[in-house]
């Protein structure tokens, strides 16, 4: 396992691997990894003769006001949990070796990213889809590994893959939960113990929802409206969001059909929760 810094160690690494005849799969993330991460590295493993995983936290999706500073930083451990599930190469930059100028140009992909997260964090995928692009341009990778706990950022990523025909396949992976059922992230720790068990909620209400749609709901504001029910018992957070949208465009049709995705944030204290499920309307 080989833990590189910079993006000239990087180029030289994978331009031989990928001389060699290998193929490269890769594994965007911000370091603080768990077991969410470690299934992304464990699908890329069997796909690609060689796996790399970047740990970076990437300032250009934060806002001004959210927790850049506060975000975990331990690449130790990181480094240890991906050698453990068989990852070749950790990509671990400084910011100034991803942005030694302040950047003037930017990725956007319209249409996705603007309705849920995007209305609440209006800068904050334009954030990701650069640094995204920037990390396939310095890596080259022929699969990319993307969890569905972030369901829009990996619609946003598929859609710029095909716009701007990058020479990658996009993989989107089930999330990983907690026994209770909280999709895990590297935010939890910021949950404090009583907001904890409450963070169990969102899960329950993305269930919720599910079940009425497959019982026959195709109204969204019926759908919104269970959630939101549910949601209002974690009197600790503050709800941004419950949705109920159509999973391609991300828009909320008047009548539910084909295959559609509820998603939810809550805010409880420094901790911004989201989580999404999705099922399919048959006929
Ligand atoms: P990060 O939040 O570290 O997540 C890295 C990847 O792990 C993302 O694709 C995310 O969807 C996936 N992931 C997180 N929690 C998961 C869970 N419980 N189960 C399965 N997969 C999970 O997402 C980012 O970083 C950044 O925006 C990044 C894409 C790296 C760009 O900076």
């Amino acid at each position: 396992m080989k833990v590189l810094h910079t993006i000239a160690d990087v180029r030289t690494a994978l331009g031989a691997e990928r001389a060699a005849g290998r193929t490269v799969g890769f594994v965007p993330t911000m370091g603080a990894l768990h077991d969410g991460h470690k299934s992304l590295v464990e699908a890329s493993v069997p796909e690609n003769d060689v796996t790399i995983v970047s740990v970076f936290v990437n300032p250009l999706q934060f806002a001004p006001d959210e927790d850049l500073d506060a975000y975990p930083r331990t690449l130790d451990s990181d480094v240890a949990l991906v050698e453990g599930a068989g990852a070749a190469y950790v990509f671990a930059p400084s910011v100034n070796e991803m942005y030694p100028e302040p950047i003037e140009t930017t990725v956007t992909v319209a249409g996705v990213s603007e309705p849920l997260d995007g209305r609440s964090r209006p800068t904050h995928f334009a954030g990701v889809a650069t640094v995204v692009t920037k990390l396939f341009s310095i890596i080259g990778p022929c699969r990319a590994y993307f969890g569905q706990k972030d369901f829009q950022q990996l619609a946003i990523i598929k859609k710029m893959a095909l716009d701007l025909s990058l020479d990658v396949t996009v993989i989107g992976c089930p999330t990983h939960r907690e026994p209770d059922g909280l999709a895990m992230s590297s935010r939890n720790i910021y949950l404090s113990d009583e907001e904890r068990p409450q963070a169990a909620r969102l899960n329950e209400a993305l269930l919720l929802g599910i079940e009425a749609v497959d019982g026959g709901e195709t109204n969204p504001a019926a759908v919104q409206a269970i959630m939101k029910a549910h949601l209002a018992k974690a009197d600790l957070g503050t709800l941004d969001y419950a949705e109920v949208v159509d999973a391609k465009t991300l828009l909320t049709p008047d009548v539910l059909t084909g295959e559609v995705r509820m998603l939810v944030a809550v805010q409880f204290g420094k901790a911004r929760l989201i989580d999404n499920m999705g099922t399919t309307i048959e006929g």
